[in-house]
């Protein structure tokens, strides 16, 4: 079984910022060596993001996630074990907003967040549209 939690947070990084390109240094080489994978998009200062890999190590990646200093307001929106991978392959694929808005995806899509599964749903839905569309890096 594959184990994900996407979640939310707040930043005042900005994507140029060369802390914020640190951030995801480290990450993916700790995500690869430990079969993470996933997707994180950063627009108007909070970050979503979906991390899915196996049980033990989802849970190391969830701890340096939570102690990051890098933002604050850590919101789990789901938790979920599934037979699939939804990021195959992407150690840590990184979205931002000057490309395309999750908060217009949502809008327009009618995704009611305050309901979190659905919030969930309509995040991996975005995710995914990018995933579809983009090579692997
Ligand atoms: C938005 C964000 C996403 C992160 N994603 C991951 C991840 O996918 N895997 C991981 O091992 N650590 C992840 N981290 C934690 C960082 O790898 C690293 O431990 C942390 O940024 C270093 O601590 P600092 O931010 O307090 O300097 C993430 C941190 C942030 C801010």
């Amino acid at each position: 079984m594959v184990r994900n939690f996407p979640y939310r947070s707040e930043t005042l990084l900005q994507p140029h910022d060369l802390e914020f390109r640190m951030i995801l240094e480290h990450p993916r080489s700790r995500n690869s060596n430990m079969a993470v994978t996933g997707y994180l998009h950063c627009e108007d200062g909070i970050f979503h993001q979906w991390v899915e890999g196996p049980e033990a190590e989802l849970r190391i990646v969830e701890r340096c996630i939570y102690e990051s200093r890098s933002h604050y307001g850590q919101t789990i929106l789901s938790r979920d074990a599934v037979s699939t991978k939804q990021f195959l392959g992407w150690h840590m694929a990184l979205g931002v907003s000057e490309k395309n808005s999750l908060f217009d995806f949502v809008a327009i899509q009618g995704v009611r967040t305050l309901h979190r599964t659905e919030y969930a749903a309509g995040v991996l839905a975005f995710m995914r549209a990018q995933f579809d569309t983009t090579s692997p890096f």
